[in-house]
């Protein structure tokens, strides 16, 4: 174990033991480089007024080397802030302006300590990070039936964890209660990283409060009774609520900071809040109980094993996105434009809605699973195969979805315009008639 890490895990422990326990075998051992090139090139920013000959950039003077043809795509930037490397924790600015964008967001975390966002490179990356940080091969990893299928693709095949999934919905709601008794089941002593989502992808529902709480007092529960519960909290489509009577803060605030054995993580991006999916600028927030003021020494280790990951996986994330979305996040306008944005989604969600309320005739061949926020909404067929009914939408009628199992589909509302929506609808409706002869 390097000295670096054993440093972090003295800090982590003299916090809360058992967050040191919640790691896997890489994040005990992952530490950032804090001694080697990155601390001696700090140091000779602050003191090499004369020679700096430390970091692998090139200089003209005290600017960035530049091809003109790169900058001419880059009007309102200079050299500086467009090419050079940003750091492994991500810029601090940015962190800083991500860190007031959650609080804005979520009032009720005001006075609750946890940590500053560290930057990565989207929100998928985000995940990938806690996975590195929490997840040795055969940890369970409890998330709902109805996900994001990349989340397979990292806990179960680039992690090797043991995926455990719980019914999502029960009748028009969640099904909390299958989540309470799952969650009951885990052992005092026993690890268990949990993965929720909302507004959920693929479904597009978010809980009420009542069930919010619930999930949370799940959560609280078995971490009362001595098990180590990682919560995972996946905010990809936060902000995108719809509906009256659904939860508009981040589960995070029911969880963080609630236990010593519950370590609340939330994972969130500009990806979709900012929409700016192709920046791929990501972040990475933890709070547990015990780490009780913003300065906790817990904080500054989780930030430093999570830029260690970074920095020996890609450095660091891109500068000029960075920039981008501080920008973005600090102009007087954001919050407005943003609620632009967010009106036509709600929208298209209305339009949905009023598709299916106009057209009960639908339910002879297929009806939506709840839905409330977000980008998608599913539906699920009664009798017919989900992926024969979307081949037959893309060859007969051009028209493209997203099937999963044997009787859903999957439809981002979000990518059509208000008024293809009705039409869509129609079509899957033409198309079941089609198959059903
Ligand atoms: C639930 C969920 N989490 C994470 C992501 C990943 O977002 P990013 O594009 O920032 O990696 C997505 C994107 O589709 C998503 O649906």
């Amino acid at each position: 174990m390097n000295e670096l890490a054993e440093i972090l895990n003295e800090q982590i422990c003299s916090v809360n033991p058992v967050a040191f326990e919640m790691l896997s075998d890489l994040g005990k051992r992952i530490y950032f480089p804090s001694k080697g090139i990155l601390s001696q090139a700090a140091e000779a920013k602050q003191l090499a007024s004369n020679f700096n000959a430390t970091i692998g950039t090139a200089l003209e003077g005290k600017t960035a080397m530049n091809l003109p043809c790169v900058m001419e795509s880059l009007p309102g930037f200079n050299p500086n802030d467009a090419l050079l490397y940003a750091p492994s924790y991500g810029q601090k600015p940015l962190r800083d302006a991500w860190k007031a964008k959650i609080l804005h967001d979520n009032p009720s975390l005001q006075g609750v300590p946890f940590s500053l966002p560290v930057v990565a490179n989207g929100l998928t990356h985000a995940l990938s990070l806690v996975g590195d940080l929490f997840v040795n091969p055969g940890d369970t990893v409890l998330m709902p039936n109805l996900n994001w299928d990349n989340y397979l693709l990292n806990f179960e095949d680039r992690l090797q964890a043991k995926l455990e999934f719980f019914q999502f919905f029960e009748g028009e709601g969640m099904n909390t209660k299958g989540f309470a008794a799952r969650m009951a089941k885990v052992a005092a002593g026993e690890k268990i990283l949990v993965v929720l989502n909302f507004p959920n992808n693929p479904t597009g529902y978010t809980p009420s409060e009542k069930e919010g709480q619930e999930l949370a007092d799940a959560l609280l529960a078995a971490a009362e009774r001595g098990a180590k519960v990682i919560a995972l909290v996946d905010d990809a489509y936060f902000g995108l609520f719809y509906a009256e009577d659904s939860m508009k803060e981040s589960l995070f605030t029911k969880i963080a900071s609630k236990s010593k054995n519950l370590m609340a993580i939330k994972a969130d991006a500009a990806t979709k809040e900012c929409y700016v999916w192709g920046l791929r600028v990501g972040f990475l927030s933890f709070a547990i109980g015990g780490a009780d003021t913003e300065d906790s020494p817990f904080f500054r280790a989780m930030e430093a094993k999570t830029a260690g990951v970074v920095r020996a996986l890609v450095s660091n994330c891109s500068a000029l996105s960075q920039k981008i979305v501080t920008k973005a996040l600090t102009n007087p306008d954001f919050y407005n434009q943003r609620q632009h944005c967010s009106d036509v989604m709600r929208g298209r969600y209305e339009r949905t809605k009023a598709a299916f309320a106009a057209h009960p005739e639908y339910a002879e061949y297929f009806q939506p699973y709840p839905f409330n926020s977000g980008y998608f909404m599913c539906v699920h067929f009664k009798t017919l195969d989900a992926n024969t009914v979307r081949l037959h939408l893309l060859e007969k009628y051009g028209a493209g979805g997203i099937s999963f199992g044997k009787e859903n589909y999957r439809v981002a509302f979000s990518s059509l315009n208000e008024d293809q929506i009705e039409p869509f609808f129609e079509t899957v409706y033409k198309a079941c008639q089609d198959l059903a002869k």
